[in-house]
């Protein structure tokens, strides 16, 4: 029995907060009455919210009731709080969603701004939950939680995903991820996935930036290395 290697899950976590950083800003530079553009920018609000959903479900799943039974004096006060805090994130999604329904209907600036708020308020929520869930939660999983464990974790979560949508989320996550870990997560998918992620996923990437930024190459996040920082081993990846 192996013990999981977490780091995946911080790449996820860099990626989510990268995209939903840039939203507020996507949002407001939208003109008043462009339905074209608020529908195309509504609909990238809406998948990153529908990852950032999945991804708090599977924590709940998976992550949560191991860590409480195996490490339970410990766990027990933070999973509380992971729980309070995941409630606190849907909330703001809820509010989040007959938001953006109105604000796509005429592209106006009262549903403009309303959106931006409620951004503003998910992204500094979800900071604060994922810097505690990184500080103080994740090396308890590291500690008891096994390595197919945590790859049964992600298989139900990419199971709720058809393939092109994982491939950009793979491309998505990529963007802002070590490389080497990256490749060791890829490498833990099943062959015929690990394949079509290695050969498509930073078009795929590449092609979705470009609608909904305008550039392929939109700003990166702050801090961890980057597949732009230096060579790539990556199969299919230059
Ligand atoms: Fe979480």
């Amino acid at each position: 029995m192996t013990l999981a290697d977490v780091r995946g899950i911080y790449m996820v976590h860099t990626m989510l907060q990268r995209e939903l950083g840039l939203m507020p800003e996507l949002v407001r530079t939208v003109a008043s009455g462009d339905v074209d553009r608020a529908r195309v920018v509504t609909e990238h609000i809406e998948l990153v919210a529908d990852l950032l959903r999945q991804h708090d479900l599977v924590e709940e799943r998976h992550l949560w009731p191991r860590l409480l039974d195996r490490l339970p004096a410990e766990a027990a006060p933070l999973v509380r709080a992971m729980e309070r805090e995941h409630r606190l994130v849907d909330d703001l999604q809820e509010r989040l969603e007959p938001a953006l329904a109105a604000w796509r209907i005429a592209a106006g600036q009262a549903g403009r701004e309303a959106v931006a708020a409620v951004l503003d308020a998910l992204i500094l929520a979800l900071a604060d939950h994922l810097a505690r869930e990184e500080d103080r939660v994740l090396p308890l999983a590291a500690r008891c939680v096994t390595t197919a464990e945590w790859a049964e974790m992600l298989a139900d979560g990419a199971r709720c995903f058809d393939l092109d949508s994982l491939v950009l989320f793979c491309g998505m996550i990529r963007y802002d991820a070590d490389p080497a870990v990256f490749r060791a997560t890829v490498e833990s998918m099943p062959e015929t996935l690990r394949a079509v992620v290695f050969e498509r996923c930073e078009q795929a990437f590449a092609e979705y930036a470009l609608g909904v930024y305008g550039t392929a190459t939109p700003p990166h996040a702050p801090g961890p290395p980057s597949f732009d920082d230096g060579p790539c081993s990556l199969p299919g990846i230059a």
